[in-house]
């Protein structure tokens, strides 16, 4: 029955965009198939069910934005063209035999960066050392890093006195790409061991980011696989205009900080095809971070997708325009989160989760403004940041505790536009395997229900 003239006419609308819909998945998964990693298994997609099209109805931003930062990303960074100059590292004095190859990457960088359409190329088959590095731009573009070998970490802490937050930096770059089959391993073992996380008797220091990319426009990262960071595994900064595609991120479930990818200040930024295993957040998305989509994700082990944390120290903090669409978590300590701290301001806001399996993730669901720890007392703030107008639709699977869905809002900021639609998750039992009723725990939330909502907040059935 068509309930009014518009109810009637999107439903025949989305009849007839039904075999596109399937035509694209049939068409993403293949692509993905052929062009991501043998030894890997493509992210899962799923497919996208009946009736996804109300959501529009209810939050109107979601098509504008998709289509927006659809038709922008597509202006981006072109791949160099035939005539490119190769800068090969080997050819600057790069062994690739154990010892530091930090001063050939240095002279190839140099002249690449200044020649026009080049490849700066990092060869198949070695592994190159690198000690902490910097890329720094403007260079003439488009420039693209081809990595092919392994480049790995310098494992020494002394090489890191300088600066104990990063390993390689590509900053000020326009137009560039950084992409290969091959792997970017931060060698991290030593940094975990003397992490206050891992052995609670040592004092906590710094531990650098792997691959930092900071205030590079039009950028592309494809195809690489990163491990074992010392901290976060790859890290967007002050950056725009941002693909990373098929990439494998992989660090022990144990290791302490190992996010895989982290947004901060990065406005419009596809992550997709992303395999990501880790022992922190798959990805982060932090403070400044505007139209973040991050599409056919496959997370865990690690604490999945979180934006947040937010407001630390009082401070403001602005998310906003966030989807993340498909995506498959497996035992992970969260699914979604948006995590503020107590105290904070500013706000998260118009935010989609859509298409997500959760298989034995501990808290599926999960709003956390209410943060707080030893060093922000946990008492009732005056201030928090306001989270509204988020988007959870289609999720299903199983919970792992039996709190799947939790809303810890605050009082005096309540959680704004809550919406909950065809969402079905079960507790599962570790010990017995059994599924049971999972609960929704919901402090301060303004929130509908659509479809088939379960569990549902208490006093909502
Ligand atoms: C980036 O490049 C501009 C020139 O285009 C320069 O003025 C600026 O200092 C550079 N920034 C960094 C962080 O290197
Ligand atoms: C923790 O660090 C202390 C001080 O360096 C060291 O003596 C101890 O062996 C470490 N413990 C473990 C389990 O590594």
């Amino acid at each position: 029955m068509c309930r009014g003239l518009l109810g009637c006419r999107c439903r025949c609308r989305l009849l007839l965009l039904l075999p596109f819909l399937i035509a694209i998945v049939v068409f993403e998964f293949f692509s993905l198939c052929s062009s991501s990693y043998a030894d890997v298994d493509p992210p899962l997609l799923i497919n996208r069910g009946d009736g996804k099209d109300r959501d529009q109805q209810y939050h109107g931003y979601s098509s504008k934005f998709s289509s927006m930062l659809t038709t922008r990303l597509e202006k981006m960074a072109p791949s160099p063209v035939a005539s490119s100059e190769i800068f090969n590292v080997d050819d600057y004095g790069a062994m690739g035999d154990g010892e530091d190859d930090s001063e050939a990457f240095k002279e190839a960088w140099k002249e690449a960066c200044s020649s026009t359409n080049a490849i700066f190329l990092v060869p198949n088959d070695r592994t190159y050392h690198l000690k902490p590095i910097t890329f720094s731009g403007p260079c003439n573009s488009p420039f693209a890093f081809k990595i092919e070998g392994t480049i790995k970490a310098s494992p020494h802490i002394s090489d890191y006195e300088k600066d104990r937050r990063h390993w390689i930096i590509f900053e000020n770059l326009t137009e560039f790409t950084v992409e290969g089959k091959g792997i970017i391993n931060g060698n991290g073992r030593k940094w975990w061991l003397n992490s206050c996380k891992v052995n609670k008797t040592l004092p906590c220091k710094e531990a650098p980011t792997a691959v930092t990319f900071y205030q590079c426009t039009n950028l592309r990262v494809e195809g690489l696989r990163f491990r074992n960071a010392q901290k976060m595994h790859l890290s967007f900064q002050k950056c725009s205009n941002v693909k990373a595609l098929n990439l494998w991120i992989y660090a022990p479930g144990n290791s302490p900080n190992t996010d895989g990818i982290h947004v901060t200040a990065t406005q419009i930024i596809l992550i997709q095809n992303c395999l990501i295993m880790t022992g922190d957040d798959c990805i982060s998305i932090v403070s400044g971070s505007k139209n973040v989509r991050a599409k056919g994700i496959t997370c865990g082990p690690g604490h999945g997708i979180s934006i947040g944390s937010l407001g630390a120290g009082k401070s403001e903090a602005e998310v906003s325009d966030v989807v993340v669409d498909t995506a498959k978590f497996t035992g992970t300590s969260n699914g979604v989160r948006i995590k503020t701290w107590q105290g904070g301001k500013g706000y998260a806001q118009n935010i989609i989760f859509q298409n997500i399996v959760m298989d034995n993730v501990t808290n599926p669901i999960i709003i956390d403004q209410n943060y707080c720890d030893q060093k922000e007392p946990c008492t009732q703030q005056a201030e928090a940041v306001q989270v509204s107008n988020v988007m959870y639709q289609n999720i299903r699977g199983t919970s792992g505790s039996e709190v799947a869905v939790k809303f810890d809002c605050s009082k005096s900021f309540p959680c704004l536009e809550i919406l909950l639609q065809d969402i079905d998750l079960v507790h599962r039992d570790k010990t017995d395997d059994k599924s049971t009723q999972a609960e929704a725990s919901c402090k301060n939330a303004r929130l509908k229900n659509r479809g088939r909502v379960s569990p549902q907040c208490p006093g909502r059935r």
